[in-house]
């Protein structure tokens, strides 16, 4: 997607590099970092420099070349893999990306790893473009059939930032509102904040200005109420990790959202590629919800009058917080599921019926 006009992935691979837009420092600067080892590509995916679900799959793919370009050890690719799979626990595009990588490394010869490393990572990130793409041409024709039938402007709640910085290009959320706007259907989106990290209102509405996209910040609770006047046509979401039960896991207050959709009879998808289900987990009890330092409530980063970015502490400095990153919206509340191979119903048989597993 653009910025500032220019096309953009958020990551690729250059002179021996693997780079990345560093998304602690947007909307304010927008940075190209290089990332140029193991310890750098994990420090990347815990600091949320690179975030959203099918990117972190892409960069630990891309942090297994590194290990690979630092020490061909066997053990060595193992414990970076180990450390990898261990930066972020709730994704589970990780696991993954990891599991593939190493798959397709055993039993190659010590001096085709890197090479054949390199290939299998862009092969995973060329497929995420493939796949959000699609995402989008399947949620377009959702977008299409309430314009046609309401003849204004479709008004689209997203929580979090599912969009073009949380995957390798288009978004999963946010790629049907982009093919939509393309095509000359008038949509406006409500961006949910999303605290603590704010990435509704730092990302996603950051890349909706990008590409021209009307738009509007809303705080987490406003939704509801927005929902009752009438003034949601539908909500797409993203998911970091979606069980064969339908039962989805997403960012925190997605559940709330879905909830009030629900209440309201607006339809909740979500978008999603294939590489987010979790085929194993049947009981959503047993995810592992990501729980991260509680500063990220209690301090807040901004950009001064000075443009400086600054950090500072907005709570009693005694109080104490918790921040629990994501949450379960059970199947019942999911409208349908927008994935790279069609619409489908939340639930194992819908699923089944369009990955034929
Ligand atoms: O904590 P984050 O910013 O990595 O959380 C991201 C989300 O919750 C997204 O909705 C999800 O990863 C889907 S991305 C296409």
């Amino acid at each position: 997607m653009r910025v500032k006009g220019n096309k953009y992935r958020t990551i690729w691979y250059e002179n021996n590099v693997v780079k990345i837009i560093d998304q602690t420092k947007l909307p304010h600067l927008f940075v190209v970092k290089e990332l140029k080892s193991i310890k750098d590509a994990v420090k990347a995916i815990k600091t949320m420099e690179v975030r959203g679900a099918p990117l972190i799959g892409g960069t630990a793919a891309y942090g297994i070349v590194l290990a690979i370009q630092e020490n061909k050890d066997l053990d060595f690719i193992k414990k970076s893999s180990e450390e990898l799979v261990n930066s972020r626990p709730t994704a589970i595009n990780l696991q993954w990306a990891i599991h593939r990588m190493n798959n397709k490394l055993s039993f190659v010869k010590s001096n085709e790893l890197l090479e054949v490393a390199l290939k299998e990572a862009k092969l995973i990130c060329d497929e995420d473009v493939k796949f959000c793409e699609n995402i989008g041409l399947n949620g377009l024709k959702i977008i299409e059939e309430i314009y046609n039938k309401n003849n204004k402007t479709v008004n689209i709640l997203t929580h979090c930032n599912a969009g073009w910085l949380a995957t390798i290009d288009w978004g999963t959320a946010t790629s049907p509102i982009y093919h939509a706007h393309r095509k000359g259907i008038p949509v406006h989106v409500w961006v949910d904040e999303t605290r603590p990290r704010n990435q509704g209102a730092n990302l996603t509405s950051f890349e909706l200005n990008e590409e021209g996209i009307p738009n509007t910040i809303i705080t987490d609770n406003t939704g509801g109420i927005l929902m009752q006047r009438g003034e949601v046509d539908m909500c797409i979401v993203g998911t970091d990790r979606t069980l064969s039960t339908g039962d989805v896991c997403n960012k925190i207050g997605t559940y709330l959202k879905a909830l009030a959709a629900h209440d309201n009879n607006v339809p909740f998808y979500v978008a999603l590629p294939s590489s987010t289900i979790d085929w194993e987990t049947k009981d959503f009890n047993n995810i592992p919800i990501e729980e991260r330092n509680p500063d990220e409530l209690s301090h807040i980063q901004g950009m001064d009058d000075q443009n400086n970015i600054k950090r500072v502490l907005i709570y009693p400095e005694k109080s104490k917080s918790m921040n629990l990153a994501f949450d379960i919206t059970p199947a019942k509340y999911v409208t349908a599921f927008i994935t790279e191979m069609g619409v489908c119903e939340a639930s194992t048989n819908g699923l089944k019926q369009i990955f034929k597993r």
